[in-house]
């Protein structure tokens, strides 16, 4: 039988020590165990040591005569594993205390189970307060995230970090192609499966996460899941049959598949620069039976791929810093360095300035992140219009104020992740 603490301690040691993407580096130990539950608990301890990271760290080490190197760090996450039982679950602490040595004795550091055993005992018994003591500490975010989010939004930074360690909902987009929104709400009811309507006229959110599976018909394409916030990119670039559409930055496709579930007479072409996650893209157009024309290139270097017409419309959804769905993805805070902003903010603007040349006088391009820096957001928008003078700002009715320049959503407004919409209109 596996262990699921060493499965879930390998998970945490490739994205802390390797960089690996938690979404990469999970399902990779999951798919060693057959139950839901397992995978489940798995998946919990790692999303749960990266949300609490600091306070953990400082409470194990504090425990440590001296700090585990090297190939050892594993027996560090694990440790991180084990007191984040002892704070923040339900399983009984002589239950996540022995399994937690065992899965030392798994991971074949025979000679520190000792040590495992001890420290996670030591703090059971003591059950110091977790520290406080600094606000990377107290937040569980690093410093440079937090002096950004301070200077952008003074009066709400604390809300926004809050909002960011809560569990993200289950949202859903129904797909209108397949039935109204109140005909599926209706065959969720009739499951007894707790949904509401969401503000943009596809989405539902569901009360609890469940599986897809368990949803009416999901695999013949009844509807997808996507956060609420995403599901506005396809209403706000507002896509027309007989369209030359182009999707820029299109893995894994969710946006995509909107789009022609709106318009499916569209011309749509979908590019990314990633082959792996394109692959996603196929799936997903296959599940929906929708048509797009997949290539594998450089939104920066259109010309290389495309010998076609300039197009209707084009879809940005710009690689950034992915600040806004932090609380989806709490390995983000760890993963990202204050220097990769300056440098996506050059990326965004390369990409920005190539796909406005690919657009025809009268088209539209809707600019989105899943950020909410305003390095990437509204300052990249503002200088871009500075710049470029056949390009007009359209107010989107959503924004909070008309003069403001795009749309930021902050994470945890009406249940969604934080996000970032422009909608430039190129002038005849
Ligand atoms: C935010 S994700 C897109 C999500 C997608 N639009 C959706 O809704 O499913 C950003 C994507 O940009 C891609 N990307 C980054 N740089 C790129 C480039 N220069 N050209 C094309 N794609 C790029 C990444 O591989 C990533 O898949």
């Amino acid at each position: 039988m596996k262990n699921l603490r060493a499965l879930a301690a390998k998970a945490v040691f490739q994205v802390l020590e390797q960089g690996v993407s938690l979404s990469v580096a999970l399902p990779q130990q999951q798919r060693h165990l057959e139950s839901g539950k397992d995978k489940a608990l798995v998946a919990e301890l790692c999303y749960g040591v990266m949300r609490h990271l600091p306070q953990l760290d400082k409470c194990v080490s504090d425990f440590m005569s001296k700090p585990l190197k090297g190939k050892q760090r594993i027996v560090h996450q694990l440790l991180l594993i084990g007191c984040y039982q002892l704070y923040f679950t339900r399983i009984p602490p002589h239950a996540a205390i022995s399994e937690t040595a065992e899965a030392c004795r798994k991971l074949k550091f025979e000679g520190l189970v000792k040590v495992v055993n001890g420290v996670l005992r030591r703090i059971q018994r003591e059950q110091p307060e977790l520290s406080k003591a600094a606000q990377t500490l107290e937040f569980n975010t690093p410093a440079w995230i937090l002096k950004r989010l301070q200077q952008a939004y003074p009066d709400q930074w604390q809300q926004i970090v809050e909002q960011s360690h809560q569990r993200p909902p289950m949202w859903l987009r129904n797909n209108q192609r397949s039935q109204t929104r109140a005909q599926y709400l209706q065959a969720l009811a009739e499951l007894e499966i707790d949904a509401c309507p969401g503000v943009s006229s596809d989405a539902i959110l569901l009360s609890r996460a469940r599986d897809v599976a368990s949803l009416p018909d999901f695999h013949q394409g009844a509807a997808s899941v996507q956060d609420g916030a995403a599901q506005w990119a396809a209403s706000l670039l507002a896509p027309q049959n007989g369209e030359l559409i182009l999707d820029a930055c299109a893995a894994p496709g969710g946006k995509s598949c909107h789009l022609l579930e709106i318009a499916p007479q569209a011309n749509l072409v979908a590019v990314d620069f990633d082959e792996k996650r394109l692959e996603r893209v196929h799936q997903n157009l296959e599940r929906l039976s929708l048509d797009a024309q997949v290539i594998h290139g450089d939104a920066a270097q259109i010309d290389t791929w495309w010998h076609g017409e300039k197009f209707d419309r084009i879809l940005l959804d710009a690689p950034c810093s992915a600040t806004g769905v932090i609380r989806r993805h709490p390995d983000i805070k760890w993963l990202r360095q204050a220097a990769d902003i300056t440098e996506l903010a050059k990326l965004q603007q390369q990409i920005l300035t190539h796909c406005w040349q690919w657009l025809k006088p009268g088209g539209t391009l809707l600019y989105a992140t899943c950020s909410i820096l305003p390095e990437e957001n509204a300052q990249q928008i503002e200088a871009f219009l500075a710049a470029t003078q056949d390009a007009e700002l359209q107010a989107l009715p959503q924004q909070a104020n008309e003069r403001d320049i795009g749309w930021q959503i902050l994470p945890g407004q009406d249940n969604m992740d934080g996000f970032y919409y422009a909608r430039l209109y190129k002038k005849r």
